[in-house]
């Protein structure tokens, strides 16, 4: 494998709209971002992935792209970015933005243009097609929810929207709009930036060879995935762009992209892999108190383990996989992995470390590192997001009472990670002198970065002391290329590897279970590089760890 500049990224997602307000309008913005540089070279990240701040309507939150050359200014200007990423760079911060290209806004000024003029040539800049009688082209499900096609005016026309319908899909079949898109990338990496997050890049291509399927709901619709995620001829476009835009400037590339076959890994993250790394969302997906896991707490960490170990060995030989667990479209991993009760110090900073030293880049998402938490609703009138009243409805539709429904959205919705940054516990978390756009999370007054910033045995603390140990200079190497060896497969609640880089052992052992363990020791323990309890026992060729613990150490 190539030895890349991004290698040692240890990322740090921002949500801009919910991180720091410095004008009084009650919504995030670059220049608090700026504010808070220091704050996170001192955490130790080297990469920041922003979530959009083009020019939006904001209908899915900055999802919706009306102008891809200009900052919306509810965020400031180009001005203001141009100095966010000369002031990250002096801290040694790479900026990525996010590039979504699979769908514009309704508001984009191509998309208008279509909608004026039907025959324009900014019509095949969408994917327009005629109606099936009365009936839209097809009985595709859109991903937030309805049909994927909305009626245009009253012609027999339909637009494809597989997001809201304010996010129509580009046509990437337009050679002259992919050239167009090429450009605009170029433009924002000539700029300086360290690369970009890609959005729902495996919908680019379409198959439309799908006809109506029997509905597999009760809307009367059919789910296409296949049709539309990592369809045959993906790999075209993928190629395309990473030749045209990417490569060139090195960037670094994270495509959102799930569901690869194994054997398709490196065409997506090799050598010469159409991104650097990808998110991978398969080891997110559980949550505690699903009807699933309820009550089934170890038999959940076994399929994680299943899933974790799984991914290094796809990985292995073909390039890094992306090591996270919380983003803007999940509910917090600590809600999602950890049973109520259980939840302290001690399981948190488990959590943290679990995925912390796997193989691969780490990417942590704000909030994550002081340990925020979701914020339950009373009423779904007190959501904001379109994707949750859409699910909200679904789970109506199927049948289950407002109180159930809301109990699933309260579960899972994404909105969770988007309540605002809690940066003390003085007037809205220190996140805004307005009135926060989206409600800040009472907790803030327990749960706030300055009052672990002053405690070195906060979890933030924890983080720091993670981040340091990934890059101290004799192990940095051995964290990032090393092979990954499952340990202790067959123990319940035991998520254990070794790291092996020439010649160097490391291991990582995390219990799970509330209860103490004894393990059988084949090695000899040599330093201990992190351990979320004061003490370790080992004696007579075992290790005894307590509920929660976690260590990693090096073997001799
Ligand atoms: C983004 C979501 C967004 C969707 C549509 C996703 O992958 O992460 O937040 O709603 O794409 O752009």
């Amino acid at each position: 494998m190539l030895k890349k500049w991004w290698h040692n990224t240890i990322g740090y997602q921002i949500y801009p709209k919910s991180f720091q307000d410095t004008n009084g309008d009650g919504i995030g913005d670059i220049r608090g971002v700026i504010r808070h540089l220091d704050d996170l070279q001192d955490l130790g990240i080297n990469v920041i992935w922003l979530c959009p701040i083009y020019k939006s309507p904001m209908v899915d939150h900055g999802y919706d792209i009306s102008d891809y050359d200009r900052i919306d200014p509810m965020f400031g200007t180009n001005e203001e970015m141009e100095e966010l990423i000369l002031e990250a760079d002096k801290r040694g911060i790479k900026i990525l933005m996010d590039l979504v290209v699979n769908h514009t806004s309704d508001q984009h000024e191509w998309f208008q243009k279509a909608m004026a003029d039907p025959d324009s040539e900014y019509a095949d800049y969408y994917i327009i097609k005629e109606g099936d009688g009365n009936n839209p082209p097809n009985n595709w499900r859109s991903i937030f929810g309805g049909s994927a096609w909305e009626k245009i005016g009253d012609t027999n026309k339909y637009y494809l929207h597989l997001f809201t319908k304010g996010q129509p899909d580009l046509n990437w079949e337009n050679p002259k709009l992919r050239e167009i898109i090429y450009d605009m990338v170029n433009r924002w990496l000539d700029m300086g930036l360290g690369g970009f997050r890609i959005d729902a890049i495996s919908h680019l291509k379409k198959n439309f060879a799908y006809v109506n399927q029997p509905a597999d709901g009760p809307d009367g619709l059919a789910s296409a995935w296949d049709y539309f995620r990592n369809a045959k001829g993906l790999n075209v476009f993928l190629n395309e762009l990473n030749e045209k835009t990417f490569k060139p400037h090195n960037a670094l590339t994270i495509g959102e992209v799930d569901d690869v076959r194994p054997e398709e890994l490196g065409e997506f993250i090799g050598d010469d892999g159409y991104f650097s790394t990808i998110f991978d969302f398969c080891h997110t997906q559980f949550h505690v108190k699903d009807k699933e896991w309820k009550d089934r707490p170890l038999e959940m960490i076994r399929e994680l383990r299943e899933r974790l170990f799984a991914k290094q060995d796809y990985a292995k030989g073909h390039g890094l996989m992306c090591n996270f667990t919380d983003n803007h479209d999940t509910s917090r991993s600590v809600e999602r992995f950890i049973p109520e009760a259980y939840i302290s110090f001690y399981s948190e900073s488990l959590l943290a470390s679990v995925n912390f030293f796997l193989r691969g880049i780490v990417f942590l998402y704000q909030g994550q590192e002081i340990g925020m938490r979701d914020y339950q609703k009373k009423s779904i009138n007190e959501f904001l997001d379109l994707a949750t009243f859409n699910n909200y409805n679904g789970y109506l539709l199927k049948g289950m009472t407002e109180e159930e429904a809301l109990e699933k959205v309260n579960n899972e919705c994404r909105e969770h990670s988007r309540t605002p940054m809690q940066w003390n516990d003085r007037k809205n978390a220190g996140f805004t002198e307005g009135t926060p756009w989206f409600e800040v999370n009472p907790n803030y007054r327990r749960i706030n970065y300055e009052t672990q910033k002053k405690d070195e045995n906060s979890l933030l603390s924890y983080y720091k002391k993670m981040i340091a140990l990934r890059k101290r200079e004799d192990l940095e190497e051995a964290f990032i290329y090393g092979d990954t060896i499952p340990r202790y497969e067959d123990q319940d609640g035991i998520i254990a590897y070794e790291r092996r880089y020439e010649g160097k052992r490391i291991l990582a052992i995390h219990n799970c279970n509330a209860r103490e363990i004894r393990l059988p020791l084949g090695d000899e323990i040599g330093e201990i590089l992190l351990n979320n309890y004061e003490k370790l026992n080992v004696g007579d060729g075992n290790v005894v760890l307590s509920g929660f613990q976690s260590v990693i150490t090096k073997l001799i």
